[in-house]
């Protein structure tokens, strides 16, 4: 008889019923959150919209210092001044996840100017928003490189460090389109899918590592230029989120070390939806809803 085999196989279930219930009781209890203030940020796309405010807010929940990337020096420019008005350092650097010579170059300089970078949010993304049969192929290729491809090239860029440290979040803003895709916007819902297996993969694999874990973050359609244009037929039963309240679940996210974090959590109901209910009853939610006509006034943000 394998004594331990059949240990194991009891104790499984208790501690299902122990994780399930913690998990539930988490929702309701005060949870002990993480000290930030020894902690570098890089967040990629940091410069503008969703990634703007995330830099902000790690800056007023203590993080150490802030390094922002991305392609416009501008916008960089302007966020790294608001963070310094809060009282934090913070560095930017030109960076196109999309070039990985580049991510590997950048980081090199980052660890060498700034220090070891402890938490990476891949924040950046673009989306072409056109249907397959109307898209250029270099576009279609652009969104996969930027959305999927960068977060290859930033985590096998930090990750080595956080693991010798033993100290270290990969954190991934994803999209709600990663597991419930729309028409119209064929290249960035692929590009999503892929990154939430990406992380789904490189949370299983960092499971024995101690120090470091991911947080993957579900948003619904938030208030940025990203979609800008978008029609939505029920503007006011679907409100967007606002770049702010995304940004300030997420540093909680990373804070309680929440793998998953669906925004709002309403967003749970279409998961379970889509484990059960038939093909033709889907396709009747996306015609009333509007998702399935909603990209047709859109012209993409690349
Ligand atoms: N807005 C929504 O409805 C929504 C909903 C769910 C999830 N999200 C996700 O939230 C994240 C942020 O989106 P957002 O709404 O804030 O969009 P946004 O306002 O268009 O911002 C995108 C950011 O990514 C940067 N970026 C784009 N390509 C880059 C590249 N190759 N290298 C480095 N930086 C790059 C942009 O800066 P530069 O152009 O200067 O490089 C910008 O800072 C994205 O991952 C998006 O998919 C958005």
């Amino acid at each position: 008889m394998d004594w331990k085999a059949l240990g194991s196989a009891i104790l499984f279930p208790i501690q299902m019923v122990y994780f399930i219930i913690k998990a539930s009781l988490s929702v309701i209890l005060p949870t002990r959150l993480r000290d930030l203030s020894g902690e570098v940020v890089l967040i990629t796309g940091g410069g503008r919209g969703i990634g703007r405010h995330l830099a902000k807010e790690f800056a007023k929940q203590g993080a150490k210092k802030v390094i922002l990337w991305g392609r416009t020096e501008k916008c960089l420019k302007e966020t790294s001044e608001e963070i310094a008005l809060l009282g934090k350092e913070c560095h930017y650097f030109v960076c196109d996840v999309g070039n990985r010579e580049e991510v590997y170059k950048q980081a090199k300089v980052v660890r060498e100017k700034v220090g070891d970078v402890t938490i990476l949010v891949n924040n950046a993304a673009v989306v072409h928003g056109k249907r397959l049969i109307d898209s250029d192929d270099d576009a279609l290729l652009k969104t996969q490189h930027i959305n999927t491809l960068g977060q290859f090239w930033t985590a096998k860029a930090f990750l080595p460090r956080m693991l010798e440290l033993q100290n270290g979040h990969v954190v991934c803003i994803n999209s709600v389109l990663s597991l419930s895709s729309i028409p119209g916007a064929i290249d960035y819902c692929t590009s999503k899918a892929s990154s939430f297996a990406f992380m789904e993969s490189l949370m299983l694999g960092l499971l024995d590592c101690p120090g470091v874990s991911t947080t993957t973050v579900l948003p619904f359609h938030t208030n940025t230029e990203m979609f800008q244009g978008m029609r939505v037929r029920f503007p006011n039963l679907f409100p967007p989120l606002k770049p702010e309240t995304v940004a300030r679940r997420t540093v909680e996210a990373v804070r309680t070390n929440t793998a998953i974090l669906y925004l709002p959590w309403t967003m749970h109901a279409l998961v379970i939806l889509k484990s059960f209910i038939p093909q033709q009853a889907l396709e009747e939610i996306h015609r009333f809803s509007g998702s399935y006509t909603c990209m047709n006034t859109f012209k993409g943000r690349t």
